[in-house]
């Protein structure tokens, strides 16, 4: 197949009238968007990133009024987080709609939702016209890709079309809170943070990993954003730096810098979390074997960064 690449969001949208997959840049990540009601288009994603039949995908709406398309029902905690942070980089896990088909919410009674920020992805999702399901637009296991040419190398010819934006401006996936019980529990941290969740649902809870009664992400027992490389978390400044091709990231300069091969100094956490991911793949591409990622502080935004650059170490 071949793989269209436009900047024009109606010529992309032509795509998933046809029923064919596309995907397009958000605040977060680039996703792999299809018409949520067309079940075979649906089907097209899992086949072209490889993704695990039982992982359920988020459903992207560009308007308030297509909630009740793909939802049943809006928990009052939700209606807050809502009118708090949406459009934004937050994913409410909400009672799903029968309309929709099983395939989205990989058999799930529960549908992830978001309204992404970013003009372009608004501008696309208003010329779809239908809300658009979408995991991140990598091969299943690999980093999430933050800028169009990511998308290109893991899926040219896979995917019918790429709408090509600019780089991401956050770098890492939304948020996910699973609104479907008593209070929120958030299952994958992101930009928008516990803090902020707090100050709208003071009961909002931070997912346990191991808790059986908790709620759970199917999505998070995968293997995920992980590059080629060995990654290791580097407490600043001790670590010991091993003999082979290595890179370092991180907010200071290491000690003995010479010895990496590449080195990115991030000004803030933010700029940390828009990089890692870019990075991680540049990494790869040199066939560099071992990362070194500084750790941060968890707290705000440094509390994603943390547990992304754990999965990566761990996978
Ligand atoms: O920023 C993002 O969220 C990006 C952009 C494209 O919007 N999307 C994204 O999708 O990261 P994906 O599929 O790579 O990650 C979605 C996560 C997975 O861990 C999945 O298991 C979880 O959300 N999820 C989706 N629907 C769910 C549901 N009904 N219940 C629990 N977890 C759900
Ligand atoms: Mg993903």
């Amino acid at each position: 197949m071949k793989t269209k690449i436009t900047q024009s969001p109606s010529i992309a949208a032509r795509f998933i009238h046809r029923g064919e997959v596309v995907a397009f840049p958000t605040e977060t990540v680039y996703g792999l968007g299809a018409n949520i009601f067309n079940e075979e288009a649906v089907k097209k994603i899992f086949i072209a990133k490889e993704r695990p039949a039982d992982n359920p995908l988020i459903a992207h709406i560009f308007d308030l009024f297509q909630i009740e398309q793909v939802a049943s029902g809006i928990p009052e905690t939700a209606a807050r987080l809502i009118e708090a942070f949406f459009p934004g980089p937050l994913t409410l896990i909400l009672p799903k709609n029968e309309r929709v088909p099983s395939a989205a919410t990989a058999g799930l009674k529960t549908i992830g939702v978001r309204m992404p920020k970013a003009p372009v992805a608004q501008e696309f999702l208003r010329a779809c016209g239908v809300p658009i399901v979408a995991p991140s637009a990598n091969l299943s296991g690999r980093p999430s890709p933050t800028t169009w040419q990511a998308v290109r190398a893991d899926l040219d010819g896979r995917i019918s079309c790429i709408l090509k934006g600019d780089r991401t401006e956050i770098g890492l996936e939304s948020t996910v809170v699973d609104c479907s019980g008593e209070t929120p529990v958030i299952l994958r941290a992101g930009a928008v943070t516990l803090e902020e969740l707090s100050e709208v649902v003071p009961q909002t809870k931070i997912l346990i990993e191991g808790d059986l009664a908790a709620p759970k992400s199917p999505g998070m027992k995968h293997r995920h954003y992980a590059p080629r490389a060995k990654v290791i978390l580097a407490p600043f400044p001790q670590y010991t730096v091993p003999m082979n091709l290595s890179a370092y990231i991180g907010l200071k300069a290491p000690p003995k810098a010479a010895v990496f091969e590449r080195i990115l100094i991030c000004k803030d956490v933010e700029e940390y979390a828009r990089e890692l991911f870019n990075f991680f793949r540049e990494c790869d591409e040199s066939e560099i074997e071992t990362i070194f990622c500084q750790t941060v502080d968890e707290e705000g935004l440094g509390l994603a960064l943390m547990d992304r650059i754990r999965r990566a170490a761990h996978s």
